[in-house]
């Protein structure tokens, strides 16, 4: 495929275009209680001052031994930061709170049944759990520093103290979102060399106690196809005591942790001190080519990035009551519900179950209970509840000083109708742009110092100077109204190390595109791959319009789009495989699925319901196919490579564009009487 037909298929060009918008200002009473208010910041953060800038967030952390090397580059692009430290997250979000704040609640869970009640894990609670599960994994389990640790959770309290009590020992977490299937598990599993598997029996979703245990026999399954044996199934009890799903336990793998933990009660683990650099978590994600990476984050550098972007742009304070309404199992989650808020100490909110559940006041009536007044999202549920529940902000009294919107660009429509309902007119809005890699937000307003400009995301964050380059290479200025491909310029400590066992991968994906010396030890020589198009205002406020590789960004989730293509060639029947995205009211995109079958066999509803049921098996049901069109023959091009960019533009009712060098022009004509 050339250049050309790569960005003519991808999401940035099916963009909204949208027309420059209006300055919207915080309130006086926001900017008085404001966490950074001090324009010199941008300053003291500007490339003339880097690396030494990051001082600042690294001093926002207890180190056990102070690092001596701000940044190494010997190993470019695999940057080291804060060599030399000695540090621990999970002291760094518990125990060096108690001392003041053991009563303080770290952890408000709220479960999706309306009858449940709100459950308050004050910091000393979270602190006690944390201890005796870290003593089970470690005399238990036999966990030690550096093991991987497959978690395959949902959205309940014992997920982040899974992830604490992991971090405690230095063990390293790989936590895969909830919603995806047994086989998707095992491939995380695979990769990343997980002998433990941390689950829970069940969990709601939308009125529903669903059965999770059983994804975690086809994960073992799987992975023991691939030679990677599972030793421990841990089963954490939705209902402590009680066995909520009816998969049966596998005798000496499978373990109640409720059972087990008895063993342990009282316990205390001393966090062990890690390397600034050693791996905390890993975080697998979508890319271009089929196989998930592993995006491997450091300890120190990520926890002071989380830390240091959680006061400044989310703007906590100790009496705030914080809310990210987005899964664990993601970025956003890690990040901005975990190890960010609880690192300064915040009382962070945590949602079973879907928003609108059993109806779009959910979240309202939430808020108003916890008293909430700090709130972070996704477009694809503030569009949700807009489409289905435009008043139901108004009905109840809660009051937001700070929004967040993240995870796909944000129509101004959407953003106007956020800020002035669920806002109320008096909430801030910050839109932040960043990704799975990049550990913490790249471009955000600072909430009292920068301006919101609705769809936009703003500057870059203190220390984060972006670029944008054109397909040459050529530096895209402000204000040159065009977009182009948005590098970072420099390394920033949140950034992901490399991808778990595959460096080459790393360096070809994110550093060598627009590396001028590979040999380089310098960082300037390697500007980071962001691999989204965006365009820069004039007043340097950057506009993204959406991936540039083949990932379709379905509410706020990278899907690649080969991940799915496989999965349905998995059916015997299909042939050739291609999915392009759709416009979607609400999820922002959706893939539209198009498949060639092989010879012999006719296209009916039932196979392409199996086709539909193979994606959501190997995938999860977010991947679900929009539609699967099963066609005579894909649109070609005469040396055999399918045309995406037809099929996309057939999916989206444009115009298809010139077809006529094509190798079967006919078959265009015949998709889109189909697709009409
Ligand atoms: C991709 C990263 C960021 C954590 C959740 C998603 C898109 C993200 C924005 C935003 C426009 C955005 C980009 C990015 N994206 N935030 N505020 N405005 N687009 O993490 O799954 O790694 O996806 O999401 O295309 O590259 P992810």
């Amino acid at each position: 495929m050339t250049e050309k037909e790569i960005v003519e298929t991808s999401e940035a060009e099916i963009a909204v275009h949208w027309q420059e918008e209006d300055y919207y200002h915080p309130s006086p009473q926001f900017i008085a209680q404001a966490n950074m208010t001090d324009p010199s910041i941008y300053q003291r953060f500007s490339l003339d001052n880097f690396p030494n800038c990051f001082k600042e967030y690294a001093d926002m952390l207890d180190w056990y031994e102070y690092w001596h090397t701000m940044l190494d580059t010997s190993d470019a692009p695999c940057w080291k930061w804060f060599v030399g430290g000695k540090i621990n997250a999970s002291y760094n979000c518990i125990d060096r709170h108690l001392a003041k704040n053991k009563n303080k609640t770290a952890i408000h869970f709220v479960p999706e049944p309306i009858e449940e009640k709100y459950e308050h894990i004050t910091y000393q609670d979270l602190f006690v759990r944390v201890n005796e599960f870290a003593a089970l994994l470690r005399d238990f389990c036999g966990l030690k520093a550096g093991d991987r640790v497959t978690l395959h959770m949902p959205m309940v309290p014992e997920l982040p103290i899974t992830m604490l009590a992991c971090a405690r020992l230095g063990v390293i977490h790989s936590q895969v979102f909830g919603g995806f299937s047994g086989t998707a598990c095992a491939d995380r599993i695979i990769d990343s060399g997980s002998h433990v598997l941390i689950t829970m029996d069940a969990y709601y979703r939308s009125g529903s106690l669903i059965d999770h245990k059983k994804n975690a026999d086809v994960a073992v399954e799987h992975a023991a196809k691939a030679g990677q044996k599972v030793d421990k199934v841990l089963v954490w009890q939705r209902y402590p005591g009680k066995n909520s799903s009816p998969t049966t336990m596998v005798e000496g793998r499978d373990y109640f942790v409720n059972g087990v933990l008895k063993d342990f009660y009282g316990a205390r683990v001393e966090p062990v001190p890690m390397p600034a650099e050693a791996p905390l978590f890993l975080m697998y994600t979508s890319g271009t080519t089929g196989k998930p990476k592993g995006c491997q984050h450091s300890t120190g550098g990520y926890l002071a990035y989380v830390a240091g972007t959680s006061k400044y742009v989310q703007d906590i304070h100790p009496e705030d009551v914080y809310w990210c309404m987005a899964d664990i199992g993601w970025i956003t989650g890690h990040s901005y519900i975990v190890y960010g808020p609880l690192a300064i100490c915040a009382s962070s909110v945590i949602y079973e179950g879907v928003p609108t559940f059993p109806d779009a006041g959910r979240p309202w009536r939430i808020a108003q209970d916890l008293d909430v007044n700090i709130f972070h999202t996704a477009p694809t549920a503030i569009r949700a509840l807009r489409k289905i529940g435009p008043d139901e902000p108004a009905k109840y009294n809660y009051h937001f000083k700070h929004m967040t919107t993240v995870g796909e660009p944000i129509e101004p429509e959407v953003w106007k109708w956020y800020h002035k309902e669920v806002g109320k007119g008096e909430a801030i809005i910050v839109d932040t742009w960043w990704q799975t890699e990049t550990g913490g937000f790249l471009c955000s307003t600072l909430p009292a110092l920068t301006p919101m400009k609705p769809g936009s995301a703003g500057p870059g964050m203190p220390g984060i100077h972006p670029i944008i380059f054109d397909e040459d290479g050529n530096i895209l200025p402000q204000g040159a109204g065009k977009a182009g491909n948005i590098c970072i310029q420099n390394p920033w400590p949140g950034a992901f190390q490399t991808i778990w066992g595959d460096r080459n991968r790393f360096v070809t994906n994110y550093y060598a595109r627009y590396c001028k010396n590979p040999d380089s030890k310098d960082w300037r020589d390697w500007p980071y791959l962001t691999g989204d198009a965006a365009v820069e205002a004039k007043d340097g406020y950057y506009r993204i319009l959406g991936r540039i590789d083949d990932v379709i960004n379905v509410s706020g989730h990278r899907l690649g789009t080969k991940e799915i293509e496989s999965a349905a060639l998995v059916v015997p029947e299909v042939a050739e495989a291609a999915v392009v995205p759709v416009a979607h009211e609400i999820k922002g995109r959706e893939p539209d699925l198009y498949i060639a079958l092989k010879p012999g066999f006719s296209a009916s509803d039932a196979l392409a319901k199996k086709i539909s049921d193979a994606i959501c098996n190997e995938i999860g049901k977010i991947a679900k196919p929009r539609k699967v069109w099963i066609v005579r023959d894909m649109p070609k091009t005469r040396s055999g490579k399918i045309m995406r960019r037809v099929l996309g533009a057939i999916s989206n009712r444009k115009d298809v564009g010139d077809v006529t060098t094509l190798a079967n022009p006919d078959v265009v004509e015949e998709i889109q009487q189909m697709v009409k």
